[in-house]
């Protein structure tokens, strides 16, 4: 798959089959990251896996607890019953998680590029993202980001450095849907 291509077919997939992520393709995805610009050359992503089904399902339950809220934002009732029937995250059923964080020690008072615009160094990790994504994708495999979370609880269950962020929690796998060719939440009318 030529990398425009991966560009069209990239989805956030929230329907996996039972297909284990092998490592070969998971190598191959951490070297595209690890090729993204970063600020300054801090190369600050860290990418934590997840296979425990104990930490998953206290991650999924913060899932529960996050999108519960978010529910109770949406005024109009008929959106939020569309809310209801989403799938926004597949966290149980995934083969695999992975939490990507920002490494802040990466950050130096000489450190080009953040001095003024510190977010740049989060920046950075969605760049490492993206090519880690597309990599899945030219290897006929997907990512759900899910941001319906708390990081802050996240690394607390992960035991995850206090000077690491993540940018989220990241159900990978085989897709077992390509959502007609459209972005899900077009696909189910929740946007156009
Ligand atoms: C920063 C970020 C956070 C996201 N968080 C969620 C999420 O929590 N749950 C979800 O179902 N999709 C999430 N998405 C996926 C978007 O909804 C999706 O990218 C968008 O609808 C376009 O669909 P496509 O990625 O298939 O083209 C997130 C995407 C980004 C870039």
């Amino acid at each position: 798959m030529d990398l425009f291509e991966a560009i069209i077919k990239r989805r956030d997939t929230r329907h996996f089959t039972n297909d284990i992520v092998p490592d070969s393709v998971l190598k191959l995805c951490l070297e595209a990251a690890n090729n993204a610009p970063s600020v300054g050359l801090t190369q600050p992503s860290r990418f934590i896996f997840v296979d425990s089904l104990e930490k998953k399902q206290k991650i999924y339950d913060l899932f529960l607890d996050e999108s519960n809220k978010a529910l109770a934002k949406i005024k109009d009732e008929k959106r939020r019953e569309i809310y209801k029937g989403l799938q926004l995250q597949a966290i149980l059923e995934a083969p695999l998680g992975l939490i990507i964080c920002s490494d802040h020690s990466t950050l130096k008072d000489y450190t080009i590029g953040v001095q003024s615009m510190k977010e740049t160094i989060d920046w950075s990790v969605c760049c490492a993202i993206q090519n880690f994504w597309l990599a899945l994708t030219a290897q006929g495999f997907s990512l759900g980001w899910v941001s319906i979370t708390n990081s802050k609880k996240i690394k607390k269950i992960m035991n995850i450095p206090e000077w690491y962020k993540p940018l989220g929690y990241f159900c990978i796998g085989k897709p077992a849907t390509n959502y007609d060719n459209m972005p899900m939440l077009k696909q189910k009318g929740w946007l156009n």
